[in-house]
């Protein structure tokens, strides 16, 4: 492994180079386990939240400010680029993204027009320029994200979060062709999207397939690979490092590997040595289970410590939640954990990678 001294430590390990210090952020680690998040947020729809730039950016810079973590992760949500064209979806607190009329059949493709970020997302693009000014991009770069095409479609067509998936199924199987123009339209959005944040100034993107557990390696495969591939081709000329993270995707991870993903996101199911040799020669991110954060501080600190370890099996890795800080997290555990990763985490990897 090359050294990377000028390379911030996140963005040396995504690129596979030796960081100066184990990078660690926390998916989700904006949000309601923060009591400053709770004060700046205010009620109504999360989705006026991530409308208002000067919100946006503060809830964004708050856990950089409070953990000291690696990577600041913008904060806005999976469903505003369908929302913002109109699609007729928000986010309602407390159970998620809900749909008015759920995308049914082949009329519902008029409600999907391309996303134009200038004009439709402006207040994105404002948050980024925001936060790009106030970040110091050698020390703490900014992840830009979006949903996946399966995911984002799964909350279109079953109007809500679900348990079974049956309707997002039901559709991508009796109903190929229209399956396929649906993830289609999403993944020219993905794509619309995240590059827009990166020409505004984010230094790595993130595409959310928080759902695709739900899906054997042969739906994978078929209904969801080739929509998330074209989003990672498309961004390949921007240089930016490509995350792929789902939950539950222990007999996905090979495939998800062959997406053009530049560092594949591990849930906490899969020990990060085993994650290793399903996606071959790629750096991986997690996967502390964020519900160990609720056993204790000298739990989770025991825990986060076999992940580094584990994790030195993979050319790089960024220590993470292996999914979202639970709203209940204590902060001062994550805080705990964020100085042990700092402290610890390069001798930790040099240990694992002689046992
Ligand atoms: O810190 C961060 O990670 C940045 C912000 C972020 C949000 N949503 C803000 C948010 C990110 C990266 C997302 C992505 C997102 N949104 C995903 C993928 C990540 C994952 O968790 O798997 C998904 C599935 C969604 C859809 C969504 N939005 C759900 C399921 C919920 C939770 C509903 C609830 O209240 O329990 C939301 C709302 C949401 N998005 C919140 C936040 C901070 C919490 C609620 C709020 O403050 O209203």
């Amino acid at each position: 492994m090359a050294a990377a001294p000028d390379l911030s430590p996140f963005l040396a390990a995504c690129r596979g180079e030796e960081p100066s210090r184990a990078p660690i952020w926390f998916q989700r680690q904006a949000g309601r386990s923060l009591p400053e998040y709770r004060a700046a947020r205010g009620t109504g729809s999360i989705l006026e939240a991530i409308a208002q730039p000067e919100v946006a950016a503060e809830v964004t810079l708050q856990p950089v400010r409070r953990y000291g973590v690696d990577a600041a992760v913008l904060f806005s949500d999976i469903v505003v680029p369908v929302h913002a064209i109109g699609f007729g979806i928000d986010v309602v607190p407390g159970r998620g993204p809900v749909a008015d009329r759920p995308f049914s059949s082949a009329a519902d493709l008029d409600r999907l027009r391309p996303l134009e970020p200038e004009v439709d997302i402006p207040y994105v693009i404002e948050t980024v320029r925001i936060l790009a000014a106030e970040l110091d991009p050698a020390v703490t770069p900014l992840l830009g994200f979006a949903g996946a095409p399966f995911t984002v479609a799964s909350y279109l067509v079953e109007g809500g979060p679900s348990r079974t998936f049956a309707k997002v199924k039901a559709l991508m199987h009796a109903e190929p062709d229209l399956w396929a123009q649906l993830v289609d339209r999403l993944a020219d959005m993905a794509i619309a999207f995240t590059s827009a944040q990166v020409a505004a100034g984010a230094q790595a993107v993130q595409l959310f397939d928080s759902w695709a557990g739900s899906l054997s390696p042969k739906e994978y495969q078929r209904f969801a690979l080739p929509a998330t591939q074209k989003v990672f081709a498309a961004l390949g000329d921007l240089g930016v490092p490509r995350i792929l993270f789902g939950v539950g995707t222990g007999e996905l991870l090979s495939l998800m590997a062959t997406s053009g993903a530049d560092v594949i996101g591990i849930d906490w199911r899969v020990p990060l040595d085993v994650a290793a040799t399903r996606v071959t020669g790629l750096p991986v991110q997690g996967n502390l289970d964020p519900a160990i954060v609720l056993a204790g501080t000298e739990l989770a600190l025991g825990e986060a410590r076999d992940v580094l370890r584990r994790g030195s099996a993979a050319p790089g890795h960024i220590f993470n939640l292996g999914h979202g800080v639970l709203p209940e997290t204590d902060p001062a555990v994550l805080e705990a954990i964020v100085t042990m990763v700092h402290e610890e985490g390069l001798s930790l990897r040099a240990e694992g990678m002689h046992t």
